[in-house]
């Protein structure tokens, strides 16, 4: 076992017998570079997959069934992301895939969009018990997983979902409301902000204005791929 391997094992040890964090001395915590595998030369996502999907950076990574990467099209133009894997995505690893996720499925094909043409990833890679909020210790561990995606993939348009994803992201307590239809940069990559799929399920009010969204999603997409609305 390589050092890397061995602290892993610890901390999952450490988890599974005191359930929760453990306070390390700052000089036996690893660095930033031995602690992810962001800032090695990895060169494509399914390399990067491979290099994360055993994370044990936070506690996540001992109450996930399955590491939930991100799906579709590793040269997408379009990415789409989520806040963090629920219970169905947590049991087959992929997002995006219970009753939200065929939502979020039918309104791309209203923009003539498969899933298969865009990116779906989340700002958490495992599941928070009981679909909890993201907390800052895991935001911050799991969010520069999240950039290398975007480095590799560089998509022309990130598309936030919901409040909690791009609160997250872009570091406002601003209300959805005043996100929406507005461009924001997200290390260097146009985003825009929508509803959340599951809030249009349990809001049917909102699918108007979300559907106005779309429309606009779709419009800045053929702009920055050169195409014709
Ligand atoms: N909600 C999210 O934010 N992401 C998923 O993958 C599923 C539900």
């Amino acid at each position: 076992m390589n050092k890397h391997d061995q602290i892993k094992a610890f901390v999952k040890e450490e988890l599974e017998i005191f359930g929760g964090p453990l306070y390390m001395p700052e000089s036996q915590q690893e660095t930033d570079t031995e602690r992810s595998p962001v800032s090695t030369d990895i060169q494509t996502l399914s390399e990067f997959n491979t290099a994360i999907e055993g994370c044990m950076n936070c506690p996540l990574g001992a109450t996930r069934t399955k590491f939930v990467f991100g799906v579709g099209n590793p040269n997408a133009d379009l990415m789409f992301v989520g806040e963090a894997p629920g219970e169905k995505e947590d049991l087959e690893g992929v997002p995006f895939v219970g009753r939200a996720g065929k939502l979020l499925t039918d309104i791309l094909k209203a923009i003539d969009l498969q899933r298969e043409d865009v990116y779906i990833a989340n700002v958490l890679k495992c599941r928070p018990p009981n679909n909890r909020d993201p907390n800052k210790e895991e935001i911050e561990t799991c969010e520069p997983y999240l950039l290398k995606q975007i480095e590799l993939i560089k998509p022309k348009l990130l598309v936030a979902l919901g409040r909690i994803s791009a609160s997250t992201l872009l570091r406002t307590k601003d209300s959805l409301t005043s996100m929406r239809g507005k461009v924001f940069d997200y290390h260097g990559t146009d985003m825009v902000v929508t509803y959340h799929p599951a809030a249009l399920l349990r809001n049917p009010n909102w699918k108007r204005p979300a559907w106005e969204d779309f429309k606009k999603i779709r419009e800045m997409y053929l702009e920055k791929r050169g195409e014709q609305a």
